[in-house]
């Protein structure tokens, strides 16, 4: 059965490898005959989280930004890809971001029951990712309809569009894609 897969690209950086690895993902997702969106954060407005908790009262931040519209789409989708580069280990500032903002989701009756990673990173050793993907199932803890599914994680990769010249982990990444489902 076709489902609704939101990929978020979090990367802010032209040539981003992970947006490209995200992309991969997209095609072999929507081939697989899913409905299938990419948002990218790229010029998107997205304030910190001032943790005023008014979305715990009323289901809406108090900020008025791109956030909000990002959530909604988390809110309606049943599998979020969250694609980011590995930054100091961990996930990108601007991903930590969004989740915080998407905190209204909280108390709200959302559809997502599985989430999958999607990494770039200059190192290639396995571990390299072990704490961002921790701290992405620390968001997950706290959301438990829905539960961690996967990685792909695209270690060895430091320049801008180098993913590129790799054919073969952009195909493993469309298999990720076709196979989310
Ligand atoms: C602030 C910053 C921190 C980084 N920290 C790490 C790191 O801890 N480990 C690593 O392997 N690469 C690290 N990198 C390299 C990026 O993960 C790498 O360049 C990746 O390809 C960027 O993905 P993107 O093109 O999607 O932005 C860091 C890069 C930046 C800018």
């Amino acid at each position: 059965m076709a489902e609704n897969i939101l990929i978020i690209s979090t990367s802010l950086r032209s040539g981003s490898n992970s947006e490209t690895l995200a992309n991969e993902v997209l095609k072999g997702a929507s081939d697989a005959g899913n409905n299938a969106e990419l948002v990218s954060l790229k010029d998107k407005q997205i304030a910190f989280c001032k943790g005023c908790l008014a979305c715990q009262k009323t289901g809406k931040c108090v900020i008025k930004d791109d956030a909000n519209e990002i959530t909604e789409k988390m809110k309606n989708a049943d599998v979020i890809v969250f694609a980011t580069p590995v930054y100091y280990y961990g996930m990108s500032g601007q991903m930590k971001t969004l989740l915080d903002r998407a905190n209204s989701l909280y108390i709200s009756d959302y559809k997502f029951r599985r989430i999958f990673l999607v990494t770039a990173s200059a190192e290639a050793e396995k571990e390299t990712a072990e704490k961002t993907i921790i701290g992405l199932k620390g968001w997950i803890e706290c959301y438990p309809k829905c539960v961690y599914a996967g990685e792909f994680l695209g270690g060895g990769f430091n320049d801008p569009n180098e993913i590129k010249g790799n054919a073969g982990t952009m195909k493993e990444a469309y298999e990720f894609g076709k196979g989310l489902c």
